[in-house]
């Protein structure tokens, strides 16, 4: 097939008929799929199953010293799951917090800290200063744009490269403004994209010169681990880079086992320079007495340590990486060279992101979801939910079934040709 754009109006009108009759064919079949929540399916869950079948013992609740971790105490977290976090993310045990069942949670405690009571090197708390703004690299992830919304930043759109955010903008803005605070970057399998940011973005994140002299990198690495095979990306360690510039104190580091064990039951970590960490546990150990321990000594019961963790990714990241691969093949097969769409294949990670033409991804949502497919929300993955091109859709293939996944992904295809054409023939 010859791209959509070089179609002759009578080309156009021929192929959209056939695509109609065969939308149609599809939605009779009264579909009811689901291909918007970026959540494991019981498949994947059940590799992890052996960790909350197996018993915890008396004896597993003692620490080496004696320590007995069914009561309170040692509230920034057990020193086994510190390392195995050190270990599997190359990032020193005494900048490591290990904290509850969710790092958006974290992420959110964080900013609420940096509000009532600024970080390290601000005059005063946040909350104190009128028109606070917060990077926001889109697509992107909806959760991370709805914290800084709720707590009052206006966001600031930057776009994604295959490299990571524009860091020429990200540059320019943060020089020029000291009423942006901070960015969000999720660097490695960006959520939504997938990409991971190149060796010299990280630099540049590290090095460059903020007006605000508190400005804070939310650095998310969600799927730090998430390879689909050994062929994974790798990310520079921002920290290192960061200390060369005398920018430790930049870096609020986040992730958990969400993607790894179990969603919402898993176990989360910050990690930050030992100057943040001390001023973030002063406040925490006001919070809470203490993080939920068991949990974590259940963790490396199943685990043991880092190696235990890369051995089980390897498993899940096949896993997802079929689904991702199916998603990729539907599109390559119905719609390569057509002209009219644009999408990166991640090599690890959960999503797939893709951009139809301008102005046709409200439209797809609408076909789709009319014969019973739902995909995410258009504009989800953009601040205020709006996507000014209205063009980028945030595919989630991991929980449907394979079988499930075709049918949608065949539809999908469908739709993309028949509002690819409406738009370019306005018909
Ligand atoms: C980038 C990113 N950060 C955080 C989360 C949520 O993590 P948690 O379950 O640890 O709160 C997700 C989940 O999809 C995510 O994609």
């Amino acid at each position: 097939m010859k791209p959509y754009a070089s179609l002759s109006p009578k080309e156009a009108e021929k192929e959209l008929a056939a695509l109609r009759a065969l939308y149609e064919k599809e939605k009779s079949m009264h579909l009811s799929l689901d291909l918007s929540r970026g959540k494991p399916n019981s498949e994947q869950l059940d590799m992890t199953q052996e960790l909350l079948d197996a018993p915890l013992t008396r004896e597993m609740c003692f620490s080496p010293s004696g320590f007995d971790y069914r009561n309170y105490g040692i509230f920034d977290g057990v020193p086994e799951m510190k390392k195995l976090f050190s270990d599997l993310l190359g990032i020193p045990e005494e900048m490591i917090l290990i904290g509850g069942n969710s790092s958006l949670q974290l992420v959110y405690d964080t900013l609420m800290r940096a509000m009532v009571f600024g970080v390290v090197g601000s005059d005063r708390p946040w909350a104190k200063e009128e028109g606070l703004k917060w990077l926001c690299v889109v697509p992107g992830y909806d959760r991370h744009f709805r914290i800084a919304q709720s707590i009052g930043f206006e966001l600031v759109n930057v776009r994604m490269l295959p490299t990571g955010p524009d860091m020429d903008e990200v540059e320019r803005l943060v020089a020029s403004d000291p009423k942006i605070k901070g960015i969000f970057c999720v660097p490695k399998y960006s959520n939504p994209t997938g990409n991971t940011y190149s060796d010299e973005t990280v630099v540049r994140l590290a090095k460059m010169k903020t007006a605000a002299k508190d400005f804070r990198i939310i650095w998310d690495n969600a799927y730090a681990v998430h390879d689909f095979d050994e062929n994974g990306d790798t990310l520079l360690d921002i920290f290192a880079e960061a200390e060369k510039y005398g920018n430790q104190n930049r870096i609020f580091y986040f992730t958990s086992t969400s993607k790894i064990s179990f969603p919402g039951a898993g176990i989360s970590m910050m990690a930050m320079s030992p100057e943040n960490l001390a001023q973030a546990k002063k406040y925490i150990s006001v919070e809470t007495i203490g993080f939920d321990k068991l949990n974590q000594i259940r963790h490396l019961a199943y685990f043991k340590n880092a190696a235990g963790v890369m051995a089980h990714m390897r498993l899940l990241g096949k896993n997802v990486g079929k689904k991702i691969a199916i998603a990729e093949q539907i599109l390559d097969r119905d719609l390569g060279g057509l002209g009219i769409l644009e999408y990166q294949k991640p090599k690890g990670g959960y999503f797939l992101s893709i951009d139809t033409l301008p102005g046709c991804a409200k439209r797809v949502f609408a076909l789709m979801a009319e014969a019973g497919v739902k995909l995410t929300q258009v504009g989800d993955t953009f601040p205020y939910g709006v996507d000014p091109e209205d063009r980028n859709l945030r595919l989630a293939p991991t929980y449907p079934s394979d079988e499930d996944l075709v049918k949608s992904m065949d539809l999908l295809t469908v739709t993309i040709r028949i509002a690819s054409l409406e738009k370019l023939f306005a018909l």
